[in-house]
Formats: C-alpha cells, structure tokens, sequence
C-alpha cells in the first residue's frame, strides 16, 4: 500500500508543506501549509483526486501564518496540533505518541518541545517531520514564544537522535536550497546538535545567537493562534 509524498516550498519564509496520502483510498494529510501558497496546495490535492482528511500543525508559526483554518473551511478536514500548544480550538490535540490515520498508514506526533512549548514532530515509515526542532545542519531558535534551549536539546537527542538511524529528515524550513537529510547524518554533522556537542555547549550556543526577531511575529503568532484565520 504505497504512501503518496509531497514536499513544497514557500519562498518568502523559506517553509515546507508536506502532503502525505494513501494511494489507494486518496486520503490525505498536509503538514504545515502556508497562506501564500493556499491555491497551490488546493489544486494539487485537487489534480491528484486527494482528500484532505487531517491538517497537522508542527507548533505555532512565527514567521508566517497558516493556511489550516481557510483549508478546513473548503475541505471539511480536522486541524491538528501537539497538546502542548493548548490550543483548544484545534480539532485533534494529540498526546505523545499518539496517531492519526489516514487510509492504511498512521502517523505518529513525536512530543519535541523547546523551540516553542507545543512543538511536535510526526513519524510515518521511515520519515520524521520535525518542523522547527531539528532543521539540517541547524535548529529552531530558543529565544521567544517558550523556547528553552535546554528543553530542545533533550526532546532531539532524547526523542529524534532514538528513532532508526536512516529515519528521513524533513524539517520545517531549509533557507540553504537543501530539502532533507537523515537522523544519522545530523547526529554525525549538525554542528549544534550532533552527538560530541554537550547540553552546556547546546546553551551557550543558543543563547548567543544575537539574532533579529522575525518580521511578521506580531502579526503571524495571534493569527496562527486563530488558525490563520
Ligand atoms: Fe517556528
């Protein structure tokens, strides 16, 4: 029973959207979809005879606003989100570990808080979406919206660093061009994150970043918290 997959880019805040289907019964699922690219997204589930059953949300967005609340509304699809965001509004709030399915395959919410407190990351067969949490080569910042760097350096080495070692990697953003990557590659060659850096070394780094705070956080964060809406 094949897995159908699909990874999109949205130039402006560099964010993928991923949809995963059954190619059989034409359920579907997407994985952080962006305002901008709403039509993209709804002609492609649209040519490929998909149904979208689950929209998944890997944390609340910062640097842009979602798409999910204007998709439900035209599909009828459940938004979903880890528990930890405590947004009641969502359909799903999944547990740890817990699953959604959608035709034959289940996906399972990974708790991977510490880029933000409600970050989760979502297994299926061999990939790992991990939004914000781990990214190639890099991870989400820790300096706003709940972030704890020490928090985010035990949900990648207690929580991602464990899942099989050929396990794919799609993360939330990429600004390099890159699109994936392994776990086995980033505990090998993340240089924030990979297995000789200690949870202290993990800290100091984060917490000298000096970076800019993103542009849209004042809009994007209280939208995001209405689905985009
Ligand atoms: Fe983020």
């Amino acid at each position: 029973m094949s897995l159908v997959f699909r990874q999109l880019f949205e130039s402006e805040s560099s964010t993928y959207t991923y949809i995963l289907a059954d190619s059989v019964t034409k359920e579907a699922i997407i994985i952080d979809p962006v305002k901008e690219t709403l039509e993209r997204d709804m002609s492609l589930l649209e040519e490929m005879h998909l149904k979208l059953k689950y929209i998944l949300e890997t944390h609340v967005h910062a640097d842009h606003i979602t798409s999910a609340g204007t998709l439900k509304e035209k599909t009828k699809a459940k938004i979903v989100l880890g528990v930890g965001t405590g947004l009641e509004t969502a359909d799903v709030l999944l547990e740890d570990n817990e699953t959604l399915s959608f035709g034959s395959h289940k996906i399972k919410a990974i708790r991977t808080p510490g880029h933000t407190n409600g970050c989760t990351s979502y297994y299926i067969d061999g990939y790992v979406f991990t939004g914000d949490a781990l990214l190639i080569r890099g991870c989400g910042r820790t300096d706003f919206q709940e972030g704890s760097a020490e928090t985010l350096y035990k949900s990648v080495k207690g929580r991602l660093f464990l899942l099989p070692k050929d396990t794919l990697v799609y993360p939330g953003h990429d600004y390099q061009g890159r699109t994936c990557s392994s776990i086995a590659e980033e505990m090998q060659s993340n240089p924030r994150l990979r297995i000789s850096v200690s949870e202290g070394d993990f800290i100091e780094i984060m917490n000298n970043l000096k970076l800019e705070k993103p542009k849209k956080i004042d809009v994007a964060v209280p939208a995001n918290l209405k689905h985009g809406l």
